[in-house]
Parts: C-alpha cells; sequence; structure tokens
C-alpha cells in the first residue's frame, strides 16, 4: 500500500505521522523544542531547529519502513510566525511567533490610523498582534537594516517546503493569517502590501492546500536514504490542517483544539464574518473558508499551573484530584486573542479561600479554558452560526474530564475520533489528495476520519456551569479596570 508522511511543525515540537492510504497510521515520532521568550511579551524560535529536528524525526519515522512506499508528505504549521530571508536565503533573525505579543503599536496603528472597516474590506480580518502583518510593521519600525535586506516572507511550515523543495510557496489558509491576504478572493492584497511596505515578489506563491507544490529535491533524498520521487503538497495552518484531519469541512461543522493554543474552528461554504470581527475569517484546506476563535493558553495554561507552579509533570494524577468549587480561573496568561483582542490581559484565580485544594484551582484552570473557548462560540452564535456538535484534537483533549467539561460548557455533544489526531493526520490527508489518491478532500475526509463516541453534555452539571460562566464573563471588564 502507498504511504504518506503529515507534519505538524506545532509550537512546542514537531509532529510526524507515517499513514498508509487507508489513513492507518504506521508510525508517530515527535521532537521538541524550546520557545525563547528573551523579554516579556516576545516569543522566537530559529527556523534552522524546526528543520534539523524535522529532518531527524523523518530520520527515525522512515527506518524499518518501506521506503519505496512513499509517495507524498505535507505539513500543518504554527500559524502567523514571521520568517525572514535574505537574497542568499540565509534567515535574517529568529522567527517571531503567533503568540508574541511586541507589535502593539503596530497593530493598534492598524486598526486605529488605517481603521477596522478598511481592514476588513481588504482582507476580511481586523489585526491582531499575533498576525504576520504587524510583526512586519514591527521589523520595519524597529529592525529597518533587516527589513531592507529582506528578500522573502514566509510562515514556519513555508520555511521547511522551501529548504524541501527550493520552491517558494505557501497554501492560502495559513497566508490568511499574514493578514495580507484578500480572503475572499484568495489572493493577495495590493492596499496591504502597501501599508506593510512590501512587494508582491516578496511573498510565496499561493497554492490551495491539497495542490503539488513540487518534489523533494536530491540531497533532502539522499539524506532520508530515499531514491524515488516524493511529491510535496503546499499543506495548511495547523488548525485548517487540525480541520481536516478531524473532518471538519463544509457548512456548520466545528472542531476544537486544545493545543498550546485553544481554538475554535467552525467551517463554511461560503466567505463570512462576524459583525465586529471578532473571530478570524480565513480559507479553509478544501477550497472553502472558516470562521475561527483563538485563545492563547489552553493546554499551556495546564502545563504551566503544572509543571511551573506544581513542579510536576503527573498529569493523570492531578486529573484524579479534580474538584467542583465556585474558584475561577482566567486563563489570560499571555494576554488575550479572542475576543477581547488584549495583549495586556493577564491570568487570575479568583474565589480562593483557606479551604480552597490544589483539586478545586487544577479543576478551575480546565473550565476557564472551556469559558474562554465558550466566550467565542457566543460571538458565532450571536451571528447566527450554531453548530450542533464538535469533534476535538490536541494535547488537552487527551484528558477525559476535560472533553467532558468541553461538552458541559459549550452545552454540545463532544465526538471523539478514531485516530484521534489533528494538524499532523490532516497533513497527511492532504498529501494523499495531492497524491490523487482520492478525488477531493472531501472524499478523502469521508473515506478516511471515523468517530469512535461521542460525549453528551450532562444536564445535571448546567447549573454549575451556567452560575460559573456569568461570574466568569464579569471578571475581564473589572480586572481591566485594576491593571
Ligand atoms: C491561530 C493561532 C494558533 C497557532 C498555533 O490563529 O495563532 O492556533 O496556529 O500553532
Amino acid at each position: 500500500m502507498d504511504t504518506y508522511i503529515g507534519i505538524d511543525l506545532g509550537t512546542s515540537g514537531v509532529k510526524l505521522l507515517l499513514v498508509d492510504e487507508k489513513g492507518t497510521i504506521l508510525k508517530e515520532v515527535s521532537k521538541n523544542y524550546p520557545c525563547i521568550h528573551i523579554k516579556e511579551n516576545y516569543s522566537e524560535q530559529d527556523p534552522q531547529l524546526w528543520y534539523e529536528n524535522t529532518i531527524e524525526a523523518l530520520k527515525e519515522l522512515l527506518d524499518g519502513q518501506d521506503k519505496s512506499a512513499l509517495k507524498a508528505m505535507s505539513f500543518g504549521g504554527q500559524m502567523h510566525g514571521l520568517v525572514m530571508l535574505d537574497k542568499d536565503d540565509n534567515v535574517l533573525r529568529p522567527a517571531i511567533l503567533w503568540n508574541d505579543s511586541r507589535s502593539s503599536k503596530e497593530t493598534n496603528y492598524l486598526n486605529n490610523v488605517i481603521g477596522k472597516d478598511k481592514l476588513s474590506l481588504y482582507t476580511g480580518n481586523i489585526a491582531f498582534a499575533g498576525f504576520t502583518a504587524p510583526k512586519i510593521l514591527w521589523v520595519y519600525n524597529n529592525e529597518r537594516d533587516i527589513f531592507n535586506k529582506t528578500t522573502k516572507i514566509m510562515l514556519p511550515k513555508d520555511y521547511l517546503v522551501y529548504k524541501f523543495t527550493g520552491v517558494f510557496a505557501t497554501d492560502v489558509s495559513d497566508a490568511s493569517g499574514f493578514l495580507l491576504l484578500n480572503v475572499k478572493n484568495r489572493k493577495y492584497s495590493k492596499e496591504m502590501l502597501d501599508i506593510c511596505h512590501i512587494k508582491e515578489e516578496q511573498l510565496p506563491k499561493l497554492y490551495e492546500s491539497f495542490e503539488v507544490v513540487g518534489n523533494l529535491n536530491k540531497s533532502i533524498l539522499k539524506e532520508l536514504g530515499l531514491n524515488h520521487e516524493v511529491k510535496v503538497i503546499a499543506g495548511a495552518g495547523d488548525n485548517a490542517a487540525a480541520a481536516i484531519g478531524t473532518g471538519t469541512i463544509g457548512n456548520g461543522n466545528c472542531n476544537i483544539s486544545l493545543g498550546t493554543s485553544g481554538t475554535i474552528f467552525l467551517s463554511s461554504d461560503h466567505f463570512t464574518v462576524d459583525k465586529m470581527n471578532s473571530l478570524h475569517s480565513f480559507c479553509d484546506a478544501s477550497n472553502k473558508y472558516h470562521l475561527m476563535g483563538c485563545i492563547l493558553a489552553a493546554a499551556s495554561a495546564r502545563s504551566w499551573w503544572l509543571e511551573q507552579i506544581l513542579n510536576t509533570k503527573d498529569y493523570d494524577g492531578d486529573e484524579k484530584l479534580l474538584e467542583d468549587s465556585n474558584v475561577v480561573f482566567l486563563p489570560y496568561l499571555n494576554g488575550e486573542r479572542s475576543p477581547h483582542n488584549d495583549v495586556d490581559a493577564r491570568g487570575a484565580f479568583i474565589n480562593l479561600s483557606s479551604t480552597t485544594t490544589r483539586g478545586q484551582m487544577s479543576k478551575a484552570i480546565l473550565e476557564g479554558v472551556a469559558f474562554a473557548i465558550k466566550d467565542c462560540l457566543e460571538i458565532a452564535k450571536e451571528n447566527g452560526i450554531v453548530p450542533l456538535k464538535t469533534t476535538i484534537c490536541g494535547g488537552g483533549a487527551k484528558s477525559e474530564t476535560w472533553k467532558h467539561i468541553i461538552a458541559d460548557v459549550l452545552e454540545i455533544p463532544v465526538y471523539i475520533l478514531k485516530t484521534n489526531q489533528g494538524p499532523s493526520y490532516g497533513a497527511a490527508i492532504l498529501a494523499m489528495v495531492g497524491d490523487k489518491k482520492y478525488a477531493s478532500v472531501e472524499d478523502a475526509v469521508k473515506n478516511i476520519v471515523k468517530t469512535e463516541r461521542f460525549i453528551e453534555p450532562n444536564l445535571n452539571n448546567k447549573e454549575y456551569y451556567d452560575k460559573k460562566y456569568s461570574i466568569f464573563r464579569k471578571l475581564y471588564p473589572t480586572l481591566k479596570a485594576v491593571r
């Protein structure tokens, strides 16, 4: 049987899957790397580290496997990260990542001086500090020598595609997060390029996520011990790739990702925006669109609490301690993207007493993340988008309790898939479609993505969560006043 590789270039590491043409996972390899925070609000990674870790992981993945069966590979990548290369393809500075909020001045300039109406008209979106365009303006304002030397601007996974194929390419789902794309028309916006002082030739060529970009170049083939042609398919931003991996395509479908960030992904056949542009309006990986809310700390809020504060990695042990209480947690540890668009928002525990237990605080973390995702869902609902169920993926989704909390808080069933994989599985499916194994992304998803079971919301918990969510809603505006 033919095989395919899906690569998820994430924030905490790179994860690779080797999958056969029926979608059976044959092998999985992950490599972790750090995020560098040289100052508060700064978050950077060295693209070379992505490349080296991916090559090592590829070697491990293919070790002992039938290499000749490998037909194609594709990518899901952390979105928005700014990678800049000079004329000789040297990386000019560390990549500025999606969770870096140094560009708040540039974000305010875009939203308030250029104006949200114009941005929305040009791109379908307003500016958030996590997006790439404000980061480009930050480099323009603060590192002009680097800006002047830049001949190529790309996103994290595009760097791997470039190194692997020599083709300067991106896909429309990931490119949506540049804030340089006219999302509706799936083309760069000339107005936005002018605003950011860049030219189209500095940006990667646009592909649909399932299109072939090129083949692995000779040196990579040699390094991996391959001696036949292997196609490289454009791939997608990690959330759009996860949507494919979880079968979230077409009108009214929903996927929640509990990764370093948390996202709610609402797929749609048509381009749409919410009234206040609080949600991101992006292209998807199946030639359609989606709305997305992104919270900046999801599984990372839990790992902050366990690893940094409690100094333990015993997640299962912690799960056994969880208890209900009136303790409420605000997960804005890195500021917040959706819906508040506020880089200065901060986290909090509320309602602590001398009888508060660790288990109550641990449970409040899981609930607080679910409430922040509910904030995004409420905006979708106000705009007439009412999903009837959701799938779930990401590291946090390994927790059974967290999945129940999500079902109870969002009041929709949570569907658990047989594979329980997100972006890397979606990337492997895109590789199959690019290789023409399936006629379309829809066709592939219909054949490959299967539900195992679902968790219904427990109505007995409704009063408990309604009460806590009403407290949660009051906290952001209240605490804003005491910064
Ligand atoms: C989405 C976003 C994050 C990253 C995480 O807009 O910024 O979900 O893609 O990798």
